[in-house]
């Protein structure tokens, strides 16, 4: 299995802390947050992750990079060296691709598309900017369940979130299954719906493990919400030939992307080893 990580986009939210220093790099501990996220990936079995980002944020490569001279100057820092010795072990395994213009997080997950040429696994993809803090890596736990329960299915991780929050994510409706009260079969999904047109108050939480089918449906996509081509609405018509099943993840999303999530994290998480 494969991952992505889209992060190339411009991170208006927390400016101007991410004009020159990604969010995706903001520390969450001693790692940045893209760390944890593409440790998330590997421990969920992905053996290559796709990170999709752009010229305007080099430092994303750069800290993905093999830098000898780190080693020289940590000579009598053997703990520290470790860190740095495993960045790039993570590194052996993360590819780059660019998204040169920011037209939503559909449009990011289609540069990757070259990449995925005749696999027939499902794909993990993990947005850059969200962290989810779960007693078993919530990644990891969607592919085992849905490995168990529909394997050829699409599956979307979700969150419950107070109703007045909903118009702010990809909000799901679906039917529980009797056997897993933590799994539904989706019959619809609506990106940022008004609070009272929402479905339900389960919302689609950034982490998301789809059949390779979803590179030709988003091909075909037309942007929608804020004028982006949205991933929700690919998945959506992608149940025109693909089952799509909801996994409500034991834990909690923490959105590094806006100022108050991030320090959120930073109460609820920071206090983790790096
Ligand atoms: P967001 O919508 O939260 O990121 O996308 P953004 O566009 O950077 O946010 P604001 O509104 O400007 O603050 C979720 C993830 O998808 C990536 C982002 O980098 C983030 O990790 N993304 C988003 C892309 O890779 N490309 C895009 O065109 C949009």
């Amino acid at each position: 299995m494969k991952a992505i990580i889209p992060a190339a986009g411009y991170g208006t939210r927390f400016l101007p802390a991410t004009k020159v220093v990604p969010k995706e790099l903001l520390p969450v501990g001693a790692k940045p947050a893209i760390q944890w996220i593409v440790e998330e990936a590997l421990a969920a079995g992905a053996d290559e992750v796709v990170i999709v980002t752009s010229p305007d944020k080099p430092a994303l490569r750069r800290h993905f990079s093999v830098e000898p001279i780190w080693h020289e100057r940590l000579r009598n820092k053997p703990e520290i060296d470790a860190a740095i010795s495993h960045v790039e072990a993570l590194s052996r395994k993360i590819r780059f691709v660019d998204q040169m213009e920011q037209r939503g997080l559909g449009h990011a997950v289609l540069q990757a598309a070259s990449l995925f040429k005749g696999t027939s696994e499902p794909i993990l993809i993990l947005l850059g900017d969200a962290l989810v803090n779960s007693p078993v890596p919530c990644a990891q736990e969607m592919a085992s369940v849905a490995r168990q329960i529909a394997p050829d299915a699409s599956w979307v991780g979700v969150e419950r979130v107070p109703r007045d929050q909903v118009y702010r994510y990809g909000v799901v409706a679906g039917t529980h299954l009797p056997e897993n009260d933590r799994v539904l079969r989706l019959t619809g999904l609506v990106e940022k719906p008004a609070v009272a047109d929402a479905p339900s108050d389960l919302v689609i939480a950034g982490r998301y493990l789809l059949q390779p089918a979803i590179f030709t449906w988003l091909q075909s996509q037309k942007p929608g919400t804020g004028g982006e081509i949205q991933l929700t609405d690919a998945i959506l018509r992608s149940m025109a030939d693909t089952p799509v099943y909801a996994y409500r993840y034991p834990g909690k999303r923490h959105d590094i992307g806006r100022p108050e999530g991030y320090l959120k994290t930073l109460n609820e998480w920071g206090c983790v080893e790096g």
